[in-house]
C-alpha cells in the first residue's frame, strides 16, 4: 500500500492509501470513531464506521500519542463537515485497516496547545514530547531552512565552509572556558572554543580568502533568555576586505533571506542605518536599542549597525583595560608607536574597527577588522595586562603565523539562535534550539551534568575534593 503524507492525501481521492503517525485526538460520535492522525506534515481525519466490527473494536482502543498505521480510502468530507481552517480539512480517510505500532503512556502534559502555559522544567525533561508540538516543529523546520539559505547564499559567492576543531585551545572572548582534561597529558587541558576566532584568522593566513561556518560556540556563563552555554554562530571571515564590505554582505544576506523565508515581515530601513556607538549610548543608554516604530508589531524588523566602538573599557574588578570586542580587533591607528602614544595618554579614546548588528533590541552579530601587524597585536595584548611571556605562551602561534605573510582581513559572527528566535517570534532562544540547557545550565532530559565513574576520573588524573 502506498504510504502517503497527510499533506498529500487530497491528491488521492478515491484511492486506497496508508497513513502513518501519531493519534492526535480521538472523538466518538455515536457509532462513528474519528481519529486525527498526525504526521510530520500535519493532521488528517480518519473515520471508522461500525461496518467492520473487528476494525471498529480495535479503533476503540486507540489513545492519544499511540503510533499507528492506517489503511483507508480517501474521500471528501460530507457537506457541512469540512474544516477550511486546516490544510486537508476538505478530505478524510475511510479506514479499511489499522495496525497499532506502538502504544503510549499518557503524556505528562498537553501536546495540543502551544505549550507556553506549561512549566519549562517538565517541558525540558520530556523535550522529545514537547518537540511534537506544531509550534516547536515549525521552529526547527524554519531553522533548517535558514541554515540552507545561508549555505546556498555564501557558497554561490565563493565562500568555503570549513569545520574548525571543538577540542582545542580557547580563544578569549570574555567568557569562562569549558575545559576538557587530557588523558594523555596529565594536568593539561583542552578548551572548547568560545568562537572559532583564531582558527578563522589562521585560515586567512592559509590563503582561503573567504570562509564561513555554521559553528557551535561554548561559553561557561550564566544562562539567560538570549544566552546559552552552547550556541550557534554564522561565522564569516574575508581577506582584503573592509568594514563596508563585511556590513554590505551581512545586510544583503539577511535582506534576501527575510524576503524569501519571511515575506510577511517588513525590514524597517534599507540600507540598514549605521549608528555611532557614542550617539546610541547617549540616546538609548544601551548598545542594542529596540528601534521599531511599534514594539507590539512582530512583523517589523529594525536592523541597524552600530559602528565606531571604543577599543578598550576599564575593568574595575581586574584593574585593567579590557577589549570591548576582543584583542584581535584593530585599533584605528597607523602602527604600534601611535598606539602606544594614544594608550599612554587616553586609552578610552582609542577607536576600534568594530561593528555590531542589532535587531529589535538584540545584538544579533558582532565583528571587526583585525590587527595583522604582529608588533601592534603584541602591544594590544600587553596593553590588556598580559605580560610579554604570557603573550608568547597564549598567542605565540598567531604572532608566528602572522610573520609568514598575512593578508589584511576581517569578519563577523552572527548569533543564529537569537536571529531565529526573533524571526519565529519566540521570547527566548531555548524555543528554537532542539535540546537547550535550562536557565541553570542543566539538561534535564539526559540528566547532565552527571557524575562519572571512578575509573573515568582515574584515567583523566582527576581527584574530586569532598566538601567538608
Ligand atoms: P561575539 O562574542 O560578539 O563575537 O559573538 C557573536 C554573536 O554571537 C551571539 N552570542 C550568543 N548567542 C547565544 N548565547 C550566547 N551565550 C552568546 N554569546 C554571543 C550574539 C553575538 O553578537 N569571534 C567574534 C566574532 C568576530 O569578531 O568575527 C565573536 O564571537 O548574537
Amino acid at each position: 500500500m502506498n504510504r502517503v503524507l497527510s499533506r498529500d492525501v487530497k491528491d488521492y481521492e478515491g484511492k486506497e492509501i496508508a497513513l502513518t503517525g501519531w493519534v492526535d485526538v480521538r472523538r466518538d460520535h455515536g457509532k462513528l470513531i474519528f481519529i486525527d492522525l498526525r504526521d510530520r506534515t500535519g493532521v488528517m481525519q480518519v473515520v471508522f464506521t461500525p461496518k467492520d466490527k473487528d476494525l471498529h473494536a480495535l479503533a476503540e482502543k486507540l489513545r492519544p500519542e499511540w503510533v499507528v498505521k492506517i489503511n483507508g480510502i480517501v474521500g471528501k468530507r460530507p457537506a457541512g463537515m469540512e474544516n477550511p481552517k486546516i490544510p486537508g480539512g476538505y478530505h478524510e480517510l475511510q479506514a479499511t485497516g489499522l495496525e497499532i505500532v506502538s502504544e503510549a503512556k499518557t503524556p505528562p502534559f498537553d501536546l495540543m496547545s502551544d505549550g507556553r502555559e506549561i512549566g519549562e522544567e517538565i517541558r525540558m525533561k520530556y523535550r522529545y514530547l514537547d518537540l511534537r508540538r506544531p509550534r516547536m516543529r515549525r521552529n526547527l523546520v524554519m531553522r533548517a531552512k535558514i541554515n540552507k539559505f545561508i549555505r546556498d547564499y555564501l557558497s554561490e559567492r565563493d565562500f568555503v565552509e570549513v569545520e574548525t576543531p571543538d577540542i582545542g585551545k580557547s580563544t578569549p572572548e570574555g567568557a569562562r572556558d569549558y575545559l576538557i582534561p587530557s588523558r594523555l597529558y596529565p594536568g593539561k587541558f583542552y578548551a572548547l572554543p568560545q568562537s572559532p576566532q583564531q582558527y578563522k584568522q589562521l585560515l586567512m593566513v592559509a590563503g582561503l580568502e573567504k570562509y564561513f561556518q555554521i559553528a557551535r560556540c561554548f561559553r561557561d556563563e550564566d544562562t539567560r533568555g538570549d544566552r546559552q552555554p552552547e550556541f550557534t554562530q554564522l561565522d564569516i571571515e574575508m581577506s582584503f576586505t573592509s568594514q563596508d564590505e563585511v556590513l554590505g554582505l551581512i545586510e544583503d544576506l539577511y535582506t534576501k533571506m527575510v524576503k524569501e523565508l519571511y515575506p510577511e515581515k517588513k525590514i524597517k530601513w534599507s540600507p540598514f542605518p549605521r549608528l555611532n556607538y557614542v550617539d546610541v549610548m547617549a540616546t538609548y543608554n544601551s548598545d542594542k536599542p529596540d528601534l521599531r516604530d511599534n514594539k507590539e508589531d512582530p512583523n517589523e524588523l529594525a536592523f541597524a549597525f552600530i559602528v565606531n566602538f571604543p577599543m578598550f573599557e576599564w575593568k574595575e574588578t581586574e584593574k585593567r583595560w579590557d577589549a570591548v570586542h576582543h584583542p584581535f580587533t584593530k585599533p584605528n591607528v597607523k602602527d604600534k608607536d601611535e598606539f602606544m602614544k594614544l594608550f599612554n595618554e587616553a586609552p578610552e579614546k582609542i577607536a576600534a574597527l568594530q561593528y555590531d548588528l542589532v535587531l529589535n533590541g538584540y545584538e544579533v552579530a558582532g565583528g571587526s577588522i583585525r590587527t595583522t601587524d604582529p608588533e601592534l597585536l603584541a602591544a594590544v595584548f600587553e596593553a590588556m595586562g598580559n605580560k610579554p611571556e604570557d603573550v608568547r605562551e597564549k598567542f605565540g602561534h598567531l604572532l608566528e603565523a602572522f610573520s609568514y605573510g598575512v593578508p589584511p582581513h576581517g569578519g563577523i559572527a552572527s548569533g543564529l539562535d537569537r536571529l531565529i528566535a526573533i524571526l519565529q517570534e519566540e521570547p527566548n532562544i531555548r524555543e528554537v534550539i532542539a535540546f537547550p540547557k535550562t536557565g541553570d545550565g542543566r539538561d534535564l532530559m539526559m540528566q547532565a551534568p552527571s557524575e562519572v565513574s571512578k575509573e573515568q576520573l582515574r584515567e583523566l588524573h582527576i581527584k574530586i575534593e569532598q566538601k567538608e
